[in-house]
């Protein structure tokens, strides 16, 4: 009885600390990394982990990584062509909807990418802006949240222009709809404005990742960047 108890308490005080500490508060919180591009594994890289899989810079899944249960975007009622995975269709088709709803109606730029897909589009972009720009704005191969299948990048419905090429897509109503709700559906911008120093890319107001509604809240309530919780609170820190 005592010792359940005492063990009660410890449990309590360990998650008294994981809800209300701000990170760097404990000296058993490690630094957020710097932005280096190294090539290591990511820890958890399980297909049933892909809300806690932490890609950046560092760490990436290998080239073997590709979903098993992708399906395509018409499937959630948006345009097709473009592959997500199933854990994400019910969700996105609600917020399609919501979005449509509200008069700033979605489309699909770019989805699922796979590792030889991303290697081709960093290759080109390399080609375009040289090396130094192009780590900025796209992932090497491995790096890329897109090959998890549980992230988009939206644009306007009705206007093929895509979101890059706006001087500030954040700014559109379909942008402005989907910062302000996309959290309510469990999608999370992983690039924020004026965090290029914290999530290591230049701010992409388009590119959304599936996280799911309670983690997506989280993220929101706690102020972070993806990467900063998926860092501190999910794990990977450990
Ligand atoms: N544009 C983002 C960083 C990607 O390539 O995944
Ligand atoms: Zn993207």
């Amino acid at each position: 009885m005592q010792i359940s108890r005492r063990l009660a308490a410890g449990l309590l005080a360990a998650i008294a600390l994981a809800t209300t500490a701000a990170p760097g508060a404990s000296a058993e919180l490690r630094p957020l990394p710097d932005c280096r591009y190294d090539d290591d594994l990511t820890k958890y890289r399980a297909y049933a982990d892909w809300r806690r899989t932490l890609l950046d810079p560092i760490y990436m899944v290998p080239r073997s990584y590709a979903p098993t249960d992708l399906l395509s975007t018409a499937d959630a009622g948006l345009n097709g062509g473009y592959l997500v995975r199933s854990v994400v269709r019910d969700r996105l088709r609600a917020m399609g909807t919501a979005a449509r709803n509200a008069g700033a109606p979605l489309a699909v730029q770019s989805a699922y990418r796979s590792y030889a897909t991303q290697e081709s589009a960093f290759a080109a972009e390399v080609r375009r802006v040289g090396y130094a720009r192009a780590v900025k704005q796209s992932a090497r191969p491995g790096h890329s949240e897109h090959q998890l299948g549980t992230t988009i990048d939206f644009r306007s419905y009705g206007n093929t222009t895509p979101a890059w090429n706006y001087t500030d897509w954040g700014t559109t109503k379909a942008g402005t709809w989907l910062k302000a709700n996309a959290w309510r559906y469990g999608f999370v911008m992983s690039y924020p404005k004026g965090k290029t120093t914290v999530t290591c890319y230049i701010y992409e107001p388009w590119h959304y990742r599936y996280v799911g509604p309670w983690r997506a809240k989280e993220i929101r309530d706690r102020g972070l960047t993806l990467r900063e919780y998926l860092w501190y609170w999910d794990g990977n820190g450990y």
